[in-house]
């Protein structure tokens, strides 16, 4: 049977955009700005303008921030009932509104009204909601923290209102102020919004909006009144972001791109499979960036799964937007067109097979037809590269380590699909895959009580849940830190010696790689002197080389990652008894390298230090949502991999102990490069560590020059987070825009010190979240 035509009306959009004379101006402190130099918002399923907006300006941004910079105290102020009730407002007015934000959406969006009116505005009424309700608790749950400040934001167009909601809801439930800048395709519902941010009593200053493209983005990242970044948008641009942003102290967290797998095993519910594809890759004219782009199917089941799969596309509807029954709209833009047909064109080029059903395309607008691409190789374009449109690459695989091995062969890790009735596999499989959320037996499930977020180049940071309120959120022990490190290093490393000098023989501390004492490759040593500047001994002196070495040591010890948490506790009491057993001598080197008359207190707090993180090695559990849709979220705090750790040289002991027992606790394996002034601690440590069942390669230490070392550490292509804690600020900069290249998760310290003895500064569940990324599973339950 045919569906007649289901046109939804845009009367009342349309008067709205009348009524607006079809020009924005930005929305600053509670006023409208006279609109100033001007850009087209166009409706891309008919190419008609829809209206101009204004692209504002570095001075824009500048009012901007400071109208949000004088509205913060005040928004914090209001309290945590009081920001409640302004987020409720804005919910309940959403939802009064929810058909004219939707149809307005769709005009200038192009996606369909039914995915408009029934998942976006929906998902946006509910964040406010959700948010409201953490404003209301935020004393009582996050008591020891406190709002950041200004909060730059910038978003992309494939779902305008929906990435408002989630940037803006958090940042104000925790005593936030915005500046906020909608992507230029798609500004019209944000424009819409500041409309409903006055009606509900948002007091000026606190949401900014200013229209215009990337160089509205450019002002935002790099003004100096900013106090963090959020973004949402291409690999690309995040790199850019975190290069500028890399030295200035701003909080980042980056939602960026990904080419996730859609894995189908042989056991499957075949036709609900083919729909979860559907709501997978064809949602949003697969414009998503968690879309199932990549489907990895077993061989077993391959031709009948593909086959009913191209049924099921044949089926599918394509045309006006506004029209209820249409699966599938326009693409957003053009340019966007012209970039898939290339893609799809390399896939012909190389010998593929492009299935597209026969549909007809409407003749004005940007459209492109649902499109299954086979015989693809796993280094085509189409197989690696972030298409985001209607085009799905389908491969085979054989066995399920198999299907973690090709769904892991991507430099993304935002989501992934596992469809199989076995729920012993599902479970099997869902660790396996290096992505922050995996549905089983369902897709592209979203809420605003579930972290959604990236591992690997997909970026990192979480919205949604409570980790999403952290991004928004500065830890109170963060403003106790002190100016500058509380003991600055009183010896200064001489340069590098020859191998062949007197003292190399025997008094050359060696490396500790894969649990052995390794020479350095470049076979240099530095001497080190003590406080009174006489000389105490030699270290060798890292390189590159070695650098690798230690993180292909550090790879291979996939075992401590694996090991229960409570055996990663033994092992970490273990060490903290050793320790204690030879307390006087590490006392008796750490007086002699820096000169303290506190030194056993040193080795003391380090054996608490150890105990401490051993007994939250077991305790960082995750948690279990129940959001509103049959089933469970299962949000896991999954270990990062191999961590590169700078360690400082104030406490060199403690210091140590304090970012490398953490990192071990949750499973992560580390390369560490102790004090580059007092390493002799952390080299003596080495028999402590060796006879503590610690497994070969989980801690590697690397003496050396800190800068040169960092440097290694952060363009290592093999490494997933660089912290650095030496009080370098050119150091921590370089740190952070070097992480850009991978973008590694970078915890820096800046040129501020750390009271290392403190466990409020050196300890909880902050530190905890450095060294975790929150993966969240979806599984279905009563249902
Ligand atoms: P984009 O990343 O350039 O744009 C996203 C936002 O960033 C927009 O508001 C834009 O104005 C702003 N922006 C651009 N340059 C900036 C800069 N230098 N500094 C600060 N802000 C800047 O994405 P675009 O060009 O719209 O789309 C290109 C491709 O990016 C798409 O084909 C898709 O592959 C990918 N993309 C991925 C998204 C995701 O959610 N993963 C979202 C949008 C695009």
């Amino acid at each position: 049977m045919e569906y007649g035509p289901a046109p939804e009306s845009t009367k009342e959009a349309q008067a709205w955009l009348e009524q607006r004379g079809r020009q924005f101006g930005l929305f600053i402190n509670n006023e409208w700005s006279e609109a100033g130099e001007l850009f087209e918002s166009i409706n891309p399923a008919s190419g008609a303008k829809l209206a101009d907006l204004t692209q504002g300006s570095a001075q824009d941004v500048d009012r901007a921030v400071a109208a949000a910079r004088a509205a913060q105290p005040g928004w914090q102020a209001l309290g945590g009932h009081g920001r409640a009730k302004v987020l409720y407002a804005i919910a309940r007015l959403m939802q009064k509104h929810a058909r004219l934000f939707a149809v307005l959406e769709t005009l200038d969006n192009g996606k369909t009204i039914r995915e408009t009116r029934d998942v976006d505005l929906p998902l946006v009424a509910r964040h406010f909601y959700y948010h409201a309700g953490w404003a209301q608790l935020q004393a009582e749950e996050f008591s020891d923290y406190r709002a950041v400040g200004v909060i730059g934001q910038i978003v992309p167009w494939n779902f305008p209102l929906l990435m408002l909601a989630w940037k803006i809801a958090p940042a104000l439930a925790a005593g936030n102020t915005v500046v906020f800048k909608p992507a230029e395709f798609t500004s019209l519902t944000a424009m819409l919004f500041a409309d409903i941010c006055v009606q509900a009593g948002v007091p000026a200053g606190v949401v900014n909006i200013i229209t215009g493209d990337g160089r509205v983005g450019e002002a935002i990242v790099k003004h100096e009144g900013i106090d963090k970044l959020a973004f949402t948008g291409s690999t690309e641009v995040g790199r850019l972001i975190r290069e500028a942003s890399a030295g200035s102290g701003k909080k980042l967290s980056l939602e960026l791109g990904g080419k996730s797998p859609f894995i189908v095993f042989e056991d499957a519910d075949l036709d609900a499979a083919v729909e979860g594809l559907v709501d997978s890759i064809w949602f949003n004219q697969g414009q998503v960036c968690c879309a199932g782009s990549r489907l990895l199917v077993q061989e077993s089941v391959q031709d009948k799964f593909l086959a009913k799969l191209r049924a099921r596309m044949d089926k599918l509807t394509l045309g006006s937007p506004l029209d209820k029954s249409m699966d599938i709209g326009a693409l957003v833009d053009p340019v966007q067109k012209q970039r898939i047909e290339g893609l799809v064109q390399s896939a012909r080029d190389e010998g593929c097979t492009v299935y597209q059903p026969a549909c007809e395309l409407p003749a004005d607008g940007s459209w492109f037809p649902p499109t299954l691409i086979t015989g693809a190789s796993t280094a085509a374009a189409v197989a690696q590269a972030e298409i985001f449109g209607p085009v799905l690459v389908a491969m085979s695989f054989r066995t399920p380590p198999e299907a973690v091995q090709l769904a892991n062969n991507t430099v993304y890790g935002l989501a992934a699909c596992v469809w199989t009735e076995n729920i012993s596999l599902a479970l099997d499989v869902a660790p396996a895959i290096k992505a922050g959320v995996v549905w089983i037996n369902t897709a592209n499930q979203f809420d605003a009580a579930c972290g959604f977020g990236g591992y690997r180049e997909s970026g990192y940071g979480r919205e949604g849940g409570r980790e999403g309120m952290y991004e928004y959120l500065t830890a109170l022990s963060e403003d106790a830190r002190p100016a500058a490190p509380l003991l600055a290093p009183k010896a200064k490393a001489k340069a590098a010696a020859p191998a062949g000098s007197p003292f190399a023989v025997d008094r050359t501390a060696k490396l500790y790689i894969g649990g052995k004492q390794a020479r350095p490759d470049g076979a240099y040593s530095r001497a080190i002197h003590g406080a009174d500047g006489a000389f105490i001994a030699e270290v060798g002196e890292g390189s590159r080389k070695d650098i690798r070495n230690a993180v292909e040591a550090a790879h291979k010890a996939t075992g401590w990652t694996k090991a229960t948490a409570h055996n990663r506790a033994q092992v970490l009491y273990y060490i903290a008894e050793n320790l204690a057993a030879r307390g006087e001598e590490f006392a008796a080197r750490i007086a002699a390298m820096t000169g303290t008359k506190t030194a056993e207190k040193e080795v003391q707090a380090s054996i608490e230090r150890l105990f401490y993180w051993a007994a939250w090695a077991d305790k960082y559990d995750g948690l279990a949502h129940q959001p509103p849709m049959h089933g469970i979220t299962v949000a896991l705090n999954e270990p990062l991999g191999v961590i590169g750790i700078v360690c400082p040289n104030e406490s060199p002991l403690l210091g140590f102990i304090s970012l490398v027992a953490p990192a071990i606790a949750l499973g992560n394996r580390v390369v560490v490069v102790p004090s580059e002034a007092h390493p002799l601690s952390a080299t003596d440590l080495y028999q402590v560590l060796d006879t503590s069942d610690l497994p070969a390669g989980v801690v590697n230490i690397i003496t050396g020059s800190a800068d040169e070392l960092a440097r290694t550490l952060a363009t290592h292509g093999d490494i997933d987070a660089v912290w650095r804690h030496d009080g370098s600020a050119e150091g921590c900069a370089e740190v952070e825009r070097l992480s850009a290249s991978s973008l590694k998760r970078t915890w820096v310290g800046g040129a501020k010190g750390r009271d290392w003895y403190s466990t409020a500064q050196a300890g909880g569940r902050a530190v905890l979240a450095h060294a975790s990324q929150v993966k969240n599973i979806w599984i279905p339950y009563g249902v």
